[in-house]
Formats: structure tokens, C-alpha cells, sequence
């Protein structure tokens, strides 16, 4: 883990500017208003837990001890996307890489790259809940299994779908869980209610054949029932089923298969009913 060490450098809290803080308490205010009654209770407890708030971008060290105490995550600081050997080799032992650097003021609503907003405030709070926790230690390893595999391809559709833009269903209705939406204020709302995605039950084989844009808004969204579900559906050893969906034609973002049902709200948690 030699490498772990090269690719990790100090958040160095002290040296942020006030406009950058600024920038932060900005992103946060506009996600405080759009998230109560959109983003799931688990993540909206992990933001309170961590007392990450409007304040100004978080010092690293006092949300690592607290994250450590909860479910033994720390977090780590990096310079932009790391390799992904190195990606899966630090979840795998519960450490989350996060970019130290906050985007511009032309830049609030869209950035293609993950920033410090995205990190702390979209990913950190959901490491706060034990399933989910464990999950993400689980993808770790599933990643670095995958490399040796040649199935990244595959896996990393699992991580888009679920921990970037995964939605759940919870009885008052759809929840966002996924980080990429939780940081972004047009798709927060875009997500839940405007009337052209679609909303499909969770299925790891269909999820693992969806391919998917990074440059739009998602046209596909995969619903859960629990985390504990996903937990269970990614726990098989995924090797056969690599091979098994090799085999089969890759889904595009924006198909819907013959006998597949749009989420419903009105029949309670992903109980399917005609709507596509
Ligand atoms: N069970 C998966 C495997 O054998 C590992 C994994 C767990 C992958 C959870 C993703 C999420 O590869
Ligand atoms: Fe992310």
C-alpha cells in the first residue's frame, strides 16, 4: 500500500480562502432547501451526525474521527480521480478518497469532476450508515477483483447506478441516496420530478448492462427498497455472473425492456404498474 501513501496529500484546511468558503456555504444553503423531503433519512442523518453545514468546508481530520467512530471510515485526501486499482484499494479498507479543491462560482451548478462539495457533502454522510458503509468496503474489493477479471465495465455501472444516482423508495415515497444527484441542485429535483426518466426496480444483472452519460442529466434510475437489499444482491461472488451477462447484449441509458414497469408511487415500495 505503498502507493496509497504517494497518491494522498494533506487536505490543508487553513489554506482555503474566504470566497472559497463562501462557495461552500452557497452550494450548502441551495441543497439544504431542495433536500428535506427529497434526500433519504439516512443521509440527511449522516449530514447532522458529522455536523457538516453551512459553515465553510470541513476540516478532514474532525470529520474522519467522528466518521471512524460511527463505522471505522476515515477519510483521505486526494488531488482529482485516482487510478482505479488505488480507488478500490482504499474502500476496500474503509478510507474515502476525497478532492480537496471547491469549484469556481461559474461553476455551482455543473462540474464534471468531482470536487470537495461532492465528496464531503454528496458521498461522506451516507458512509455514516452501517449497511451502506459496508457496502462500499464490499465494492472496494469487488473492484479489485473486477480489474483482475477485465469487468470494470460492468462494476463500475453498479457503482454509477447506486452510490452515484440511486434512488430508494421509502414509504412517503422516491428518496435520493446517490451522491452525484445529492450534489447537484438541477438534478435533485430533476430526479424525483420531472417526467421523463425512468424509474425501474433495481436488478444487478440489468444495472451491470446499462451503459450511462456523465455529461447529463441520468435517463435511467434504479430504485431500491432498503440498503440491506443491495447489500444482499451484490453479495454473490460476481465472477459467473460476468461471465453470464458477457454473453448477453449491453442496455442503452434510455431503454426500457419489454415487461418492465415504471416505480409507482401509488402502489407502495417498487411494486411495479403500468407505465412505459
Ligand atoms: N460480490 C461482489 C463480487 O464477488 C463484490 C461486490 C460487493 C461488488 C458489493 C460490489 C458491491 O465481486
Ligand atoms: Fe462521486
Amino acid at each position: 500500500m505503498d502507493d496509497v501513501r504517494d497518491c494522498t496529500i494533506e487536505q490543508n484546511w487553513s489554506g482555503y480562502s474566504a470566497d472559497e468558503h463562501a462557495i461552500w456555504r452557497l452550494l450548502f444553503d441551495r441543497q439544504q432547501r431542495l433536500l428535506v423531503g427529497r434526500a433519504c433519512q439516512e443521509y440527511l442523518d449522516g449530514l447532522r451526525g458529522l455536523g457538516v453545514a453551512a459553515g465553510g468546508i470541513p476540516d478532514f481530520r474532525r470529520l474522519s474521527d467522528l466518521l471512524d467512530r460511527a463505522t471505522g471510515w476515515r477519510i483521505a485526501a486526494v488531488p482529482g480521480i485516482v487510478p482505479d486499482e488505488l480507488f478500490f484499494a482504499l474502500l476496500a479498507r474503509r478510507r474515502f478518497p476525497s478532492t480537496c479543491f471547491i469549484r469556481r462560482r461559474d461553476q455551482l451548478d455543473y462540474l464534471q469532476e468531482p470536487d470537495v462539495f461532492h465528496d464531503i457533502c454528496g458521498h461522506v454522510p451516507m458512509l455514516m450508515n452501517r449497511v451502506f458503509a459496508d457496502y462500499m468496503q464490499a465494492y472496494g474489493e469487488g473492484g479489485l477483483k473486477a480489474l483482475r477479471l477485465g469487468h470494470l465495465t460492468e462494476l463500475a455501472r453498479l457503482y454509477w447506478y447506486t452510490v452515484e444516482f440511486g434512488l430508494i423508495a421509502t414509504p412517503e415515497g422516491l428518496r435520493i441516496y446517490g451522491s452525484g444527484i445529492l450534489s447537484s441542485a438541477g438534478e435533485s429535483v430533476y430526479c424525483l420530478e420531472d417526467s421523463h426518466p425512468h424509474r425501474l426496480r433495481f436488478d444487478l444483472r440489468r444495472v451491470m448492462r446499462t451503459r450511462y452519460h456523465i455529461d447529463r442529466y441520468q435517463q435511467t434510475y434504479f430504485v431500491i427498497d432498503d440498503f440491506a437489499e443491495l447489500f444482499a444482491a451484490t453479495r454473490p461472488d460476481f465472477a459467473p455472473i460476468y461471465r453470464e451477462i458477457a454473453a448477453l447484449p449491453e442496455i442503452a441509458p434510455d431503454a426500457v425492456l419489454p415487461g418492465e414497469r415504471a416505480w409507482s408511487k401509488k402502489e407502495g415500495p417498487c411494486v411495479s404498474t403500468a407505465r412505459v
